[in-house]
């Protein structure tokens, strides 16, 4: 069923536990997300970026996630979230739409010019009782790893400030703060080590359900660590591509005849929802709902 983002964090808040935001852009990945919380017993958060709301339409994916959520979900807990929104525009349609959730993330911005698009968003989605996620700090990865390149920067430039966080915070009023602690977006397996010691100090700074974004390719140990130090949304998209991919490609080429779609794309949507599985458990969320 379709719920208030703020009914699951709060319990995961109580019980000290993570719900994995899988982001879609179609009906199959809803479909296997949608499965595996129902499979799991978990609540779960399914997030469309705004690349995803260009390929799918905004009418189209809420209606997909929402009748999904109702029919396929039954009584396990989803709610809908719109992910890395760069625009006041971008946050106001989804609130429109009925998102319970949105992300600003106006991390590219000076601190000032962040503080302000955010506060701005917050406000806005606040007065409809939508929640709003803030985002402070650099992650890199996908175009991110190019800014590194251009601008030099070393890791240690891009990790949140726990002093400026608690400051964000404050002046944004956001309902969840996504911050960078080595995270990054994609797969570098081995180089996306967390910075522990520095979600401490954020932990202790800013008294939010923390987000953790990029988490593909993060070590299943060290989320659980993160968990353990506040972390209470995990953002999954990377690995639910390539395993999608990784089976689509199996079943082309198994059987080079099959021209049904539905055969074709369901051992993708299996292999997506085997991932989703597994990393609710890793969460802490299985069971929960
Ligand atoms: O962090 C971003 C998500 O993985 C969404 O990516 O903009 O390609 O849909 P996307
Ligand atoms: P990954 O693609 O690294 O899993 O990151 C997903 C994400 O952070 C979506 O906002
Ligand atoms: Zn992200």
């Amino acid at each position: 069923m379709l719920v208030h983002i703020k009914d699951i964090i709060k319990k995961a808040q109580n019980g000290n536990y993570a719900i994995g935001a899988f982001n879609t852009q179609d009906l199959e990945i809803t479909l296997a997300i949608a499965q595996a919380a129902v499979a799991q017993r978990s609540p779960v958060i399914i997030q469309v970026s705004e690349s995803a709301i260009k390929y799918a339409s905004l009418k189209a994916i809420t209606h997909i996630v929402q009748t999904i959520a109702k029919n396929q979900a039954g009584s396990i807990p989803v709610a809908l979230h719109l992910d890395h929104g760069k625009s006041f525009l971008s946050v106001a349609e989804c609130v429109k739409a009925g998102f319970s959730s949105i992300h600003i993330d106006g991390s590219d911005l000076p601190f000032d010019e962040n503080v302000n698009l955010t506060k701005e968003s917050v406000a806005y989605a606040h007065k409809r009782d939508v929640w709003a996620q803030g985002e402070l700090g650099i992650i890199l990865g996908k175009e991110g790893l190019m800014k590194i390149e251009k601008r030099e920067l070393e890791m240690k430039d891009c990790l949140t400030d726990p002093g400026e966080a608690a400051k964000f915070a404050e002046q944004t009023k956001v309902d969840t703060f996504a911050m960078s602690i080595g995270n990054m977006h994609g797969m570098f397996v081995g180089l996306e080590r967390l910075n522990l010691a520095r979600l401490k100090k954020i932990h202790a700074k800013v008294k939010l359900p923390l987000v953790l974004h990029g988490a593909s390719g993060v070590e299943h140990g060290e989320i659980k660590k993160a968990v353990k130090l506040g972390v209470r949304i995990v953002n999954i998209d990377t690995e639910m591509r390539q395993a999608w991919a990784t089976a689509l490609r199996c079943a082309l080429q198994d059987d080079k005849k099959e021209i049904d779609l539905r055969k074709i794309l369901a051992p993708a949507t299996a292999a997506v929802q085997q991932v989703v599985e597994e990393k609710m458990k890793v969460f802490g969320s299985a069971g929960k709902a």
